[in-house]
Order: structure tokens, then sequence, then C-alpha cells
């Protein structure tokens, strides 16, 4: 089985990017822990980080070909990329939004996500965890096959 983890936009400055929201660790390092965790569950993971809503869209669309499910932080996109939630429902793989922060306790406008409604569903503010979290969740999609949209 192999699962798409798909990073938006600042991602790539994590560690060095607000840590009192975000923590400590890098991308890299969380990139080491869910390799980790999908050795141990027997699943192959493909990693992916962009800062454009166009290369987030591509990497969507081929994932139909490469990957049986999306583990997706979709950044600040999430809040207003009606194109991102456009590719995420074009696409017959289940979704599984995650976010480090828990979006709903913050400002007003990180509450919305525009993703939600097509995800398979989403985890929130859990911190890397939310990663492990999505991982575990979108292999139980896959293995019982439900639909997820
Ligand atoms: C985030 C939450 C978003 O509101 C923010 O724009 C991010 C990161 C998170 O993982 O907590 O870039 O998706």
């Amino acid at each position: 089985m192999k699962i798409l983890i798909l990073n938006g936009p600042n991602l790539n400055r994590l560690g060095k990017r607000e840590p009192e929201v975000y923590g400590s660790l890098t991308l890299e390092q969380i990139y080491d822990r869910i390799k980790q965790l999908a050795d141990h569950l027997k699943v192959e993971v493909q990693f992916f980080q962009s800062n454009h809503e166009g290369e987030l869209i591509d990497r969507l669309h081929f994932a139909v070909e490469t990957a049986q499910a999306v583990v997706f932080n979709p950044g600040a996109f999430t809040h207003y990329s009606i194109a991102l939630r456009d590719a995420v429902a074009s696409i017959a793989i289940p979704v599984v939004e995650v976010h480090l922060s828990n979006i709903h306790a913050r400002e007003e406008f990180r509450h919305q996500s525009v993703i939600a409604p097509v995800a398979a569903g989403q985890i929130a503010g859990l911190g890397p965890d939310s990663y492990l979290l999505g991982l575990r969740a979108a292999v139980a999609l896959v293995q019982s096959g439900r639909k997820t949209k």
C-alpha cells in the first residue's frame, strides 16, 4: 500500500517557523517519524511539499496513479483554496486532512476549512502526531475499502 504525505505552503519552514504554535521539529524530522510508523505498518510513504497551489493540484491528480490515499496538510490554502478543494473532490482516493495546530481554537479565519467537506476526515491540534494519526486513518480507510466522498 502506498500513501502520499502532501504538505502545502510554509511547512518547509517547520522548526524555525512560530515554534510556539507549530513545535520545534523540522519537516524532515516529522518525515522520519512518519517513515518509522509506515515501516511498522508495512506501507510505503511518498513525501511532497510545495509552496505553490498548482503544484499541489498536479500532485493530487498524479496521486491516483501512484498511491491509494493521501494525508494532506494544505497549510493556509485550507482556508480559501477552492481549486485545491476541487482537486481533492476530483480524485477517487481518500484524502485525510491534517493540521499541527488546532485551527478551530485559533484566529477566526482559520476556523473554516474549504477542504474538510471533501476530505475523508480531519485531524487537527495534535502536533506531529496529527500526521501519524492521519497515516493510521488513511491505511484503515484503504483497508476497509470505504467510499469516502
Ligand atoms: C496549519 C494551520 C494553517 O492555518 C496554517 O496556515 C498553516 C499550518 C497547521 O498545520 O496547523 O500553515 O495547516
